[in-house]
């Protein structure tokens, strides 16, 4: 059997353009390998990675002994800890209790009373883009609608909203980043634990009182609650502004590039707008925002027959197993008739995206907007576009697109 190449290869600009290709060669030599560069096991298979995920056997947990001398780089412990409280780096029992806090906020009902919201400001940003004929996705529509929701429901003022993008930057990149370097690993500290002051500023005030639904009505209601219940509250608020918010850029972006680079699935949604949850499925899949999910054995185990020794790391790949042919057949086709509900771009198991009915609510919006108000939509530009560099999220630096204005 080859050996296939160190995942690390996808940090190169020319492998990120032909992502697939890649991982198809890799997942084609062995859908679980260990990566020695890497130091982790890597799946790339749809069996292998929808297993792995909710494994019991397979921990979340991703900093085991965040105090424990040596076991963190110092200028990484400040954000280790915090991201040892969220419910996404963290295994049952206590997984179920932190994920419980801030659920109520993202039920298909807490979620749909978002809609007005999210309608009138995409409204807004392609009422602005409109007459000018041009427009980068990237940064006037795909990052600050995200933003704007998940501030909208944390309560975040417009004032402070810049901030707080600022701060989820440097933490996103430490995520999505298995070499990090010293100053990276401080960046990313100090901007969580600036997040975190502020949050506890924000969310505990009592000039006014919060409206109904909100997190800020929640952690209300968690008043008289010990110090570590706060702490844990205010640190998976913190994960929901960075998951809420790159994760869905990323979405918008990669959509809207799949949709210019085959015109014909766009004029079908065009034609066709019931077809929007479909094609929100099928663009997920395509071309997924969240790469990578982490986890590390909690014993010896045998995945796909291979043995995975306790403390060892092994990355599922959603991006390689979302174009697994064993799952998906002509899995490089776009096509919105293929039956939905298998691809892994919203995780699988206990971890499942809290955030998956709001990301797929704001897709879908975006999507019918800029197909119906923007005639002739094209990729402008002969540049191609940028990928961030990331191994972790997937998605693009700008996107260029033109279109006809309306006639006076
Ligand atoms: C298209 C956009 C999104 C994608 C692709 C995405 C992807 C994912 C994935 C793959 C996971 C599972 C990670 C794992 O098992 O290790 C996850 C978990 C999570 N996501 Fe999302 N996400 C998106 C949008 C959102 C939004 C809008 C929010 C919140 C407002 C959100 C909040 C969360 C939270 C809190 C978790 C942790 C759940 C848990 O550990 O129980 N996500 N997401």
């Amino acid at each position: 059997m080859r050996t296939p190449s160190s995942l690390l290869r996808a940090f190169r600009p020319q492998v990120q353009e032909n992502l697939y290709d890649f991982y198809e060669e890799m997942r084609s030599a062995d859908d679980l390998f260990w990566d020695r560069s890497l130091g982790a096991w890597i799946a790339t298979g749809h069996a292998v990675v929808s297993s792995a995920a909710g494994d019991p056997g397979l921990s979340s947990v991703r900093y085991p002994d965040v105090e424990a001398p040596g076991a963190v780089p110092e200028e990484l412990r400040p954000l280790a800890r915090v991201l040892s409280r969220q419910m996404l780096y963290s295994d049952a029992p206590d997984h179920a209790r932190l994920r419980a806090l801030i659920s109520k906020a993202f039920t298909p009902r807490a979620v749909a009373t978002l809609r007005t919201r999210i309608v009138e400001a995409v409204d807004r940003i392609v009422t602005r883009a409109a007459p000018t004929g041009r427009m980068d996705v990237v940064a006037d529509l795909a990052r600050p609608l995200p933003l704007t929701i998940i501030c909208d429901l944390l309560d975040v003022p417009e004032r402070d909203r810049p901030a707080v993008a600022a701060w989820s930057e440097p933490v996103a990149e430490a995520i999505g980043n298995s070499r990090l370097d010293a100053e990276g690993s401080r960046a990313a500290s100090q901007s969580m634990t600036d997040m975190l002051a502020y949050l506890r500023e924000l969310l505990t005030r009592h000039d006014t009182p919060p409206a109904p639904h909100t997190l800020r009505a929640m952690v209300t209601a968690q008043a008289g609650n010990t110090d570590q219940d706060l702490d844990e509250l205010l640190a998976n608020c913190a994960l929901l502004l960075i998951a809420g918010h790159e994760t869905t850029t990323h979405f918008i972006g990669n959509a809207t590039l799949a949709l210019l680079r085959h015109p014909q699935a766009a004029d079908q949604l065009r034609r066709r707008p019931d077809l929007m949850p479909a094609a929100v499925e099928e663009l997920l899949r395509y071309d997924a925002p969240v790469q990578l999910m982490l986890r590390r054995a909690r014993r010896d185990l045998d995945l796909a027959g291979r043995t995975i020794a306790e403390g060892q790391t092994v990355l599922l790949v959603c991006g390689a197993a979302n174009r697994d042919p064993a799952a998906f057949p002509d899995p490089h086709v776009l096509d919105f008739g293929r039956p939905g509900g298998r691809h892994m771009s919203f995780g699988h198991g206990p971890h499942f995206c809290l955030g998956a009915a709001l990301a797929r609510m704001e897709g879908a919006i975006v999507l019918e907007a800029l197909l119906a108000r923007l005639p002739g939509l094209r990729l402008d530009g002969t540049e191609p576009p940028r990928w961030q560099r990331s191994l972790n999220f997937r998605g693009l630096t700008r996107l260029d697109v033109a279109f006809t204005p309306p006639t006076a």
